[in-house]
């Protein structure tokens, strides 16, 4: 792996990430404190009127916070200690001292690692309220998540018509339609993210069904087969161990999103691939609309509120959450700023756990900044050297692109793409086009 590529930054102007410092940053800070006083009658109510001045606190922290991100101040060490904080504290002295890579000039919002910076915004808008007397538990994106949720009912309910269709049919397990047809719906979901809007309504028109089979031209690799000859297959013979029936999901977002990475869950069980899934989320609020516990039991239980059926899918999961099938673990890693390849020295728990896996899904943009380093690689650099020897089990990336990082594309894609878009980079960021793809197998 000795060429490995530059890092994002904020520094180039005009590229995706420049704009989100400049313009995504701020406007999501903004949004919150523009929450923080639409709610201010209700916390008053629930809290009295002792949160009058935990919510003065955070205006003060996040009014200075947009106004450092905007003139590229340095980042700073916050004091409290949270479940991560001297983790973090670390993180950013070292990044600030030795750790700081040569090709960076200083850890400030536009010039610091995109990936680190970014990561950091999250967890010092979680300091602020963590900081708080009464609001140091507040959800401050749930109303954004539920409400995609329930944007999207007609599409939830489709989807679940879908699968309890599969369940109730006798067809073999093997049957490459269907598995298809789950992944790219699991897949599309990543499309209807919040992050990109900075929480403004993002609704997705089409069905997750429907865009499974009409949105082909845009899958830039689709390693489904592969999938199914290295991995699924064998696991459906038993050519693996016992113990080693265990697939886990690393979940991006919220809403439509998360119900289609449940039923790609439920799928995999009813089907036989294994015995149960593991789906990893986030233990604090995160990037607008990740999942955290609390909006993996909110969105079993809102199922219902789409119909017939998705009462009857969320009775089939709450079956298999009720008898360990489908398990929900929030590991720190997933919101440190570490890239995936270091993960066997920084959360040796959970790579050993992984270890145990027989395949990791990896949902979104994110989970595939970090896999391939968050880096500029060439277009035609393999996804095996972009990940840098991660490799604790087969893993499968389900990403819509949001970000100038890809890798392993085919000469004759990257000469497609490129007549389409010319000097153009917006297809690696608009959220149109995807990866499905297939690492360590
Ligand atoms: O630039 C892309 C972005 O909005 C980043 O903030 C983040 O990496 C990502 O997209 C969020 O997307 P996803 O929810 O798919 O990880
Ligand atoms: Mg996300």
């Amino acid at each position: 792996y000795d060429h490995v590529a530059p890092r994002l930054t904020g520094t180039k102007e005009g590229t995706f990430a420049y704009l989100t410092v400049r313009d995504r940053w701020p406007k999501i800070v903004t949004g919150l404190v523009d929450q923080l006083a639409r709610k201010r009658n209700e916390l008053i109510d629930r809290y009295g009127n002792a949160v009058e001045s935990d919510i003065q606190g955070i205006m003060g922290k996040f009014a200075q916070l947009r106004y450092e991100i905007m003139c590229d101040k340095p980042l700073k060490i916050f004091s409290e200690n949270g479940f991560d904080g001297p983790k973090w504290r670390q993180l950013v002295t070292d990044m600030k001292t030795a750790a700081m890579p040569d090709d960076m000039e200083l850890l400030t919002y536009f010039k610091g690692p995109w990936l680190f910076v970014e990561c950091y915004l999250y967890r010092f808008i979680y300091s602020a309220f963590l900081c708080t007397e009464k609001l140091s538990d507040m959800d401050y994106f749930e109303d954004s998540k539920q409400k995609n949720f329930m944007d999207h009912l007609p599409q939830v309910e489709e989807a679940a018509s879908f699968i309890n269709k599969i369940i109730a049919s006798d067809a073999p397990a093997h049957d490459m339609f269907a598995v298809g047809t789950m992944f790219r719906m699991s897949l599309w979901g990543n499309r209807a993210d919040m992050s990109l809007t900075g929480g403004d309504d993002h609704t997705m028109e089409m069905t997750s069904v429907v865009a499974s089979a009409k949105l082909n031209d845009f899958i830039l690799i689709d390693d489904t087969y592969n999938l199914m000859m290295r991995v699924l297959g064998p696991l459906l013979k038993n050519e693996r161990k016992r113990q080693d029936r265990r697939i886990d999901i690393v979940l991006d977002n919220a809403g439509v999103e998360l119900t289609g990475d449940l039923i790609l869950a439920l799928f995999l069980l009813r089907r036989g691939f294994t015995d149960k899934v593991v789906l990893h989320g986030k233990a604090i609020p995160w990037f607008v609309s990740d999942v955290t516990e609390k909006d993996f039991r909110w969105t079993i239980d809102s199922l219902k509120e789409t119909g017939p059926e998705g009462e009857r899918l969320m009775e089939h999961l709450k079956n298999c959450v009720l008898e360990e099938k489908i398990v929900f673990e929030a590991d720190w890693f997933w919101t440190s700023p570490h890239p995936y390849f270091v993960m066997e020295e920084e959360a040796p728990e959970l790579y050993a756990e992984l270890q145990t896996s027989s395949l990791v899904i990896f949902k979104g943009d994110l989970n595939y900044r970090k896999l391939v380093g968050d880096r500029d690689w060439d277009l035609n650099t393999s996804f095996e050297k972009a990940c840098r020897g991660f490799s604790p089990c087969p893993y499968f990336a389900l990403r819509t692109l949001k970000a100038e990082t890809v890798a392993g594309l085919s000469e004759e894609t990257i000469d497609k793409i490129l007549e389409k878009f010319e000097e153009d980079n917006q297809w690696m960021t608009s959220g149109e086009y995807a990866v499905l793809q297939l690492g360590n197998a």
